[in-house]
């Protein structure tokens, strides 16, 4: 499930709702490649939370980096829903496509970020103050339920290094 063009005429009359994020998890499995010296989520105001990520890359510069990106729904556990797609980093942000689900995730989250340049990055990533809205979330057909989202690193080699766990509740008002 690449592509997000079936999806918007699935959804036009998708009704609104909020979106809120409740945990989040970060987990480094190789502390030489990368750490995160912050991942955790703060009250900003009534009803707002936001999360903030530093991610610590410990051998920079990166010049190219896969990344999968999964969405699970909770029923009786987490299972796999609709998005499961791995990309090679530095590559989407070179070749931009708004009809991939990874780049529309990423330009969902680059006013949060310090990621609005294409590689080499040589320095540390920050998510600051993140907030999820439905507007987010406008194209992409989730409905109301519990939800995980992972975004998985790998070394530039072929190891997956490192996973963040977002979770989320999308509700309708
Ligand atoms: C994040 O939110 C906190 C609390 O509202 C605020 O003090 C801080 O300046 C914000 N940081 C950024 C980078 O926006
Ligand atoms: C996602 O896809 C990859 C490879 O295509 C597979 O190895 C992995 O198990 C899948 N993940 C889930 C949660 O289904
Ligand atoms: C990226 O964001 C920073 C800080 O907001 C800004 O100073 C810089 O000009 C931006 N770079 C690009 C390529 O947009």
């Amino acid at each position: 499930m690449k592509y997000l063009l079936w999806i918007c005429f699935l959804f036009i009359g998708k009704s609104h709702g909020y979106v809120r994020l409740t945990n989040l998890a970060c987990e480094s499995y190789d502390k030489t490649f990368v750490d995160f010296p912050e991942c955790r989520l703060k009250v900003l105001g009534r009803g707002i939370i936001g999360a903030n990520i530093h991610v610590k890359f410990l051998k920079l510069p990166i010049n190219r980096m896969a990344v999968r990106f999964t969405v699970y729904r909770k029923l009786s556990g987490y299972h796999p829903f609709l998005f499961n797609v791995s990309e090679e980093f530095c590559r989407v942000l070179k070749h931009p496509n708004r009809l991939r689900v990874f780049y529309y995730f990423y330009t969902a989250f680059l006013p949060f970020s310090n990621l609005n340049h294409t590689c080499p990055y040589n320095a540390d990533v920050f998510i600051r103050n993140c907030t999820l809205s439905d507007r987010m979330f406008a194209k992409v057909p989730l409905p109301k339920g519990i939800y995980k989202l992972t975004l998985e690193m790998d070394d530039g080699v072929v190891n997956w290094v490192s996973i963040i766990n977002v979770y989320f509740e999308i509700n309708v008002d």
